[in-house]
């Protein structure tokens, strides 16, 4: 694992190519996973089948002999063990039959229990098997902030207004409710680690819903509680944490992470920018912009490169997209960028 160079970057050792594996890239757009999700009318019971999770981890790497894969599961899991009561229904995003509407709904949450998602542990161990000895797993979780919204919505939302709602009418109570998904998030990645991850990544998705002090109060200080305790456990302080912070409304460079060793950038972020800041301090994973893959090879080629180049010498560089690849993103297209990585 010590020759991957995925493990490499992310301790900060220069590449000759970088690595590569992208946000989502077991999923829709590929023939091999639609193949497997007609089996099943919720995604969520695809999720609790640790084999077939296994299968759907695999896929991206057969096809793309990627630097790295990552556990097939969902960040809303957590939430569901909660008892939200999670279902993805046909052509629609997540939905909650049970979301936090009331302070009262915290108040009665029933504790979290680690075992209610054996099934995700499950598919650590069953994915690790399958997996060549010297490829690394990442595991993952959403960040408390980015799960709370959720549960709030009680599913996507183009502006999540009962979310900002919630925020302002009870600020308290959501403070209660972000300490318990820390803690939540800490278990369950704890026992990810357990079950044979060598890398954890924590998505902010919805760190772009908070400006100001809002993103430091309800969003960065609850990643920072889970990243304590990651760090002051002997079975997950050595294992390398990335974060995604999608397009936060403040500088990137600006906000402080400790405990995190790579940042992944969304595309909106300039990396070139962004790289002298970071230099040294930490991994940088990103971030080309997932629709520039529906355009011709050419521009795909020449916006990979680009970013590639600018890249070159900084030690521990992973490219990836600057969000996950969407539905409409054709296998080829992705075959082009990763050639133009590796050329
Ligand atoms: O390769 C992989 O990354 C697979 C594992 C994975 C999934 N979701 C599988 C999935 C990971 C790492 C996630 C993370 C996730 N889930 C995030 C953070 C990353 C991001 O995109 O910002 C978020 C916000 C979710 C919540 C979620 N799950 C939504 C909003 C949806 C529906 C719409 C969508 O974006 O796909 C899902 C469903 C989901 N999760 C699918 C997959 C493959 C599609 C389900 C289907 O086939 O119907």
């Amino acid at each position: 694992m010590k020759n991957s160079r995925f493990i490499k970057a992310l301790n900060l050792q220069e590449n000759s190519i970088p690595p590569v594996w992208f946000m989502r890239q077991a999923g829709r757009y590929l023939p091999e996973y639609q193949e497997i999700r007609k089996n099943y009318s919720n995604f969520l019971d695809m999720c609790k089948q640790p084999k077939t999770c296994a299968e759907l981890a695999l896929q991206p790497i057969d096809r793309f002999d990627l630097d790295a894969s990552i556990l097939f599961s969902d960040i809303l899991t957590i939430p569901d063990a909660l008892n939200l009561g999670l279902a993805f229904h046909e052509g629609e995003g997540p939905k909650f039959s049970n979301p936090i509407s009331s302070p009262t709904d915290i108040k009665k949450l029933i504790r979290f229990d680690v075992n209610a998602v054996d099934y995700v542990f499950k598919a650590v161990e069953e994915t690790k098997k399958q997996l060549p000895k010297d490829l690394p797993l990442i595991g993952f979780c959403g960040s408390p902030w980015t799960l709370a919204a959720y549960s709030i919505e009680g599913g996507g939302s183009k502006d999540f207004n009962k979310t900002k709602s919630f925020m302002k009418e009870y600020p308290n109570e959501l403070r209660e409710f972000l300490e318990i998904l820390s803690n939540a998030c800490y278990e369950y990645l704890k026992q990810q680690v357990l079950s044979g991850v060598n890398a954890l990544q924590i998505f902010d998705s919805w760190a772009d819903l908070l400006s100001g002090k809002d993103l430091d109060d309800f969003s960065l200080q609850y990643t920072q509680i889970l990243t304590n305790q990651l760090k002051a456990d002997p079975i997950t302080s050595n294992i390398p944490i990335i974060l995604f912070e999608k397009a936060p409304k403040k500088k990137i460079t600006e906000l402080v992470f400790k405990d995190i060793s790579c940042m992944s950038l969304h595309w909106q972020e300039n990396i070139k920018t962004i790289a002298k800041d970071f230099k040294n301090k930490y991994a940088i994973q990103g971030n080309l912009n997932p629709h520039i893959l529906l355009e011709p090879d050419e521009l795909i080629w020449n916006e990979t490169q680009k970013i590639c180049t600018i890249m070159n010498k900084y030690p521990g560089f992973i490219f990836n997209l600057g969000h996950g690849i969407t539905p409409d993103i054709k296998p080829d297209k992705v075959k082009v960028m990763i050639d133009a990585i590796r050329e």
